[in-house]
């Protein structure tokens, strides 16, 4: 799966002002080029239709964009499939164990449905050993809405006999100030991860809180839909690539609205449409119960029957009610 790095510029008939059109508008990789038709291009970077189809079959010559693998190297691969314990039995039990590693699972609900607070705990619990629930790992962040808090690490490791200290160490933590420097941010991660790959905690989780915030507010209106859509497919491709090749877990939140929004249509339907829909392995719909219950149900999953689970967010995070 290693892939030898390629800049836009290398494609014949792109200089540095198409190159930059391009990224500016989302295709940031070889491989969005390659999967792209001439006229998306076209108009991204006011070029004429034949160049764009020119730049695209470049593109595909260099691309990765996949190819066949056989069943066996499949099943080899499958069996390394770790799980992390989301501080729930009840909430694991849903899941089919917990959070699993080269998938994608997304959390989606209205605002103070404790996606946040899962994703702390899963911060932690990743860091466990195999016994514990964990998978002795380490955690990448990339925090779009500034609400990691280590106080609340802290808290809950305290509560659980764990030392905050080492857990605050295993936790890389970025900020992600715009869509952009977001699923730039996986590519660091990537380095990242590459470098602990090796070291006594490997990075094994990667949480995205939150996938859509960003985009939701920089992509308004209609016209623009069809550009947040492929981009955010984009950044999804590349967290399952991450998953993929590190054997880690990828945990998203995005959020619904209980009030209207005229922008995205039906508003108990998570933003990022279907596409995050197919993509994400596991999806869970998070609603308020009483106090600090709170309600899972698991959202069409190919191979899970679907159901709910009742779980508690406390001061020791989340655990059973
Ligand atoms: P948005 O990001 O706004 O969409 O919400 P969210 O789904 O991420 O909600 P979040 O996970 O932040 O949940 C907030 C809720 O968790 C609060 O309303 C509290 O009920 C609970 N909570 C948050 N922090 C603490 C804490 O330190 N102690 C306890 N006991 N509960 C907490
Ligand atoms: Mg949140």
């Amino acid at each position: 799966m290693e892939q030898e790095y390629v800049d836009l510029e290398d494609l014949p008939g792109v200089g540095a002002t198409t190159a930059e059109k391009l990224r500016e508008a989302g295709f940031t990789s070889i491989e969005a080029i390659a999967v792209a038709s001439p006229s998306e291009l076209s108009a991204a970077a006011d070029i004429g239709e034949g160049t764009a189809a020119k730049i695209i079959v470049a593109a595909r010559k260099k691309a990765n964009i996949g190819g066949f693998e056989t069943g066996d190297l499949i099943f080899e691969r499958r069996k390394q499939v770790g799980k992390i314990t989301t501080g729930s039995d009840a909430l694991n039990e849903l899941l089919g164990g917990g959070i699993e590693t080269q998938a994608i699972t997304e959390f989606y609900g209205e605002f103070g449905s404790g996606k946040t607070q899962i994703c702390h705990q899963l911060a932690i619990n990743v860091q466990l050993s195999g016994k514990e629930g964990g998978l002795d790992g380490s955690v990448v962040i990339i925090d779009t809405e500034n609400t990691f808090r280590p106080e609340r690490i802290k808290q809950i490791c305290e509560n659980r006999g764990l030392d905050p200290e080492t857990v605050l160490k295993n936790i890389y933590v970025a900020r992600a100030y715009n869509s952009n420097h977001q699923i730039l941010l996986v590519d660091n991660a990537m380095e990242l991860a590459d470098k602990l790959k090796n070291q006594d905690m490997p990075v094994r989780l990667i949480i995205v809180d939150s996938l859509t915030a960003h985009f939701r507010a920089e992509y308004v209106g209609r016209g623009t839909l069809a550009d947040r859509q492929q981009k955010l497919n984009k950044h999804l491709h590349d967290l399952m690539r991450f998953a993929d090749l590190h054997n880690a877990a990828v945990v998203v939140t995005n959020q619904v609205q209980a009030k209207p929004d005229t922008f995205f249509g039906d508003p108990t339907k998570p933003i990022g449409g279907h596409i995050l829909g197919h993509t994400a392995t596991f999806r869970l719909y998070l609603r308020k119960g009483k106090g600090s219950l709170r309600i899972a149900r698991l959202v069409d999953s190919p191979y899970l029957p679907e159901g709910e689970a009742v779980f508690a967010v406390t001061e020791r995070g989340v655990e059973d009610k």
